[in-house]
């Protein structure tokens, strides 16, 4: 095993919270050194972006043009601000996508410019949610750009991640919750570009040291101390007129993209900044090298097989899942910014069926954006409290159908691996259990009474070891980049099925595995979901997301 892997299932281990030992944290909110959630660039040339969402988009105009009114409403309807709550003489923002401990580890930059009706010069610009704008920090070559022949209708972001925000309260588990979040911000990003008829790819083939050097020209620290070290994660090409395949051929050459930057220092986050060295061990141990096609080479066989299968299945699967996309992007986009999480279930409420395979449904890989390039690693375990027509009990729902003899090899021999008969066709699901799975639920969530009190909820199975050592210890950050998605896809389809979800962070790892029989690293509990009727907590005030 390669000293890498070894350190990430060392981290792996010592963050797994126990009922009677959490992982290492602060022991206290030091609310006085609590970190900034905006990043900003102190001094930089700011471009107000338009406050426009989706209110008034249709069909049948998509594609929409890459333009500033809708570069604008990509940035509103995924990353901007989406209200204000306040409470007890305090006041916090909350934004389209969610965050651990609302925290907001996760930064957006965008390369952009050029021709079309964007107007903007050439540049690398990080979006400012506090106001929806966006800091110019470095002028990108023109003959650079050029050379890489970047259709006039593309933009690429990149995603990095400050673990102190996330560190500061939840200790070394933080590097989790980070790319937990990650995984919702790219489905943020990748649900904004379907509503206006974008696609959204994700580049995986540079390395951390790539994107760092595209972002601040291979500085990993800028700023002071203060600042925090923030951390390139991936970059995410969308394309507004399908052109994707122009840019293939220089995609290996986007490393090398010339710039100018200004002297901009980032805003200091917090009187002082407290290292947690498991953290620093993880991060350099998940750093990414540069890699070329990775996921095809390993894939293939994997693909071939998944491929083989769902044509002798008359194509149920792929016709089922084609629809739905459709059907979810409509549906979808007026409620992007209305998303919120759950802080209470009602414990009573009980959720049609079809509701319940309309969530499922729009977790399988088939709908993801962005579609995710390597074979699905994760495999819901479902807690069916109180949903119409099935029994209560212990399920679990095959996203990689090829999954199936390993995890029943790997989990309890008891478990059924049952049909339910009133279950689509077009969902892979199995009873594993019968029974009141409640208690399990909510104490295997950190006793969590959101976990019980909804209608069903999720523990996010995903293979661990195995894929670790195919593509290398960096894919560590890719698992929880996939339960992200998985999440962002059932915080949206239960809220246009008029229900409400909670991402759940907090959960005693090895509890689940035992109930599960999962007595090795062959699969691991990655993340928690619930899905209920949400009870509003009427102290909270609702102000506007801006003035
Ligand atoms: C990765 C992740 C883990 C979370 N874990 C928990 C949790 O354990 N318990 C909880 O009550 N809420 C949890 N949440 C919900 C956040 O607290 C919530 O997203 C945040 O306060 C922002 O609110 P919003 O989702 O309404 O925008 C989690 C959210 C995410 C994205």
């Amino acid at each position: 095993m390669s000293g890498s892997l070894e350190r990430i299932i060392a981290y792996h281990q010592a963050t797994k919270h126990q009922p009677n030992r959490m992982a290492r944290g602060p022991g206290r909110m030091d609310w006085a050194n609590q970190p900034d959630p905006f990043r900003s660039y102190e001094g930089s040339r700011r471009l107000a972006l338009d406050r426009l969402g989706f209110e008034g988009i249709n069909e049948g105009s998509r594609p929409y043009p890459l333009n500033r009114e809708n570069l604008s409403r990509f940035f509103f309807e995924s990353f901007a601000l989406s209200g204000r709550k306040a409470a007890a003489g305090s006041e916090w923002t909350l934004r389209v996508n969610p965050s651990s401990g609302n925290l907001h580890p996760t930064e957006c930059y965008i390369l952009a410019g050029g021709g079309g009706g964007l107007g903007l010069p050439i540049g690398i610009y990080h979006y400012q949610p506090r106001d929806h704008s966006l800091e110019l920090l470095a002028v990108i070559k023109e003959e650079s750009w050029q050379s890489l022949h970047i259709p006039t209708g593309a933009v690429l972001l990149i995603f990095t991640s400050i673990y102190w925000r996330e560190s500061w309260k939840y200790g070394a588990r933080a590097f989790r919750y980070c790319m937990l979040d990650l995984g919702h911000a790219l489905a943020a990003a990748g649900e904004a570009a379907r509503c206006l008829g974008w696609e959204a790819d994700l580049l995986d083939d540079m390395g951390r040291e790539d994107l760092s050097r595209i972002l601040w020209k291979g500085r990993e620290e800028i700023g002071h101390d203060l600042s925090g070290k923030e951390h390139p994660d991936v970059m995410l090409a969308i394309f507004s007129d399908g052109r994707v395949h122009e840019m293939m051929e220089s995609m290996p050459l986007i490393a090398e993209i010339e710039s100018d930057p200004y002297l901009l220092s980032p805003n200091a986050l917090s009187p002082s900044i407290v290292p947690w060295q498991e953290i620093d061990m993880v991060s350099e141990a998940a750093n990414k090298p540069p890699t070329i096609d990775v996921y095809s080479r390993y894939d293939s066989r994997a693909a071939r097989m998944l491929h083989n299968m769902s044509e002798g299945r008359s194509g149920t699967l792929k016709e089922a899942s084609c629809d739905l996309s459709q059907a979810q992007s409509v549906k979808y986009c007026h409620l992007l910014r209305r998303r919120r999480s759950a802080q209470a279930m009602d414990g009573r409420s009980t959720m049609p069926l079809e509701s319940f395979h309309a969530i499922l449904r729009a977790t399988l890989a088939d709908g993801a954006k962005p579609g995710l390039p390597w074979r699905p690693q994760v495999n819901p375990v479902l807690f069916v409290h109180r949903v119409e027509d099935i029994e209560r009990g212990l399920y679990i729902l095959l996203r990689d159908s090829g999954a199936k003899e390993d995890l029943q090899e790997a989990m309890d021999p008891d478990f059924l691996w049952e049909r339910p008969s009133r279950m689509t066709a077009d969902l892979e699901i199995y009873q594993l259990a019968q029974g009141d799975a409640r208690l399990a639920a909510k104490e295997s969530s950190c006793r969590q009474d959101i976990a019980s009190d909804g209608c069903f909820a999720l523990a996010m199975i995903s293979r661990f070891e195995e894929p670790l050592q195919v593509y290398g210890p960096w894919f560590y950050s890719r698992l929880y980049w996939e339960c992200g998605l998985i999440g962002q896809a059932v915080y949206l389809s239960s809220e246009a099925a008029g229900f409400r979800g909670c991402g759940i962070g907090c959960f005693f790892d090895d509890v689940v595995h035992r109930m599960l029989g999962l007595s090795s690293l062959a699969f691991q509990d990655l993340y928690h979901f619930t899905v209920g009727r949400a009870l509003i907590d009427p102290r909270l005030i609702d102000l506007p997301a801006y003035d």
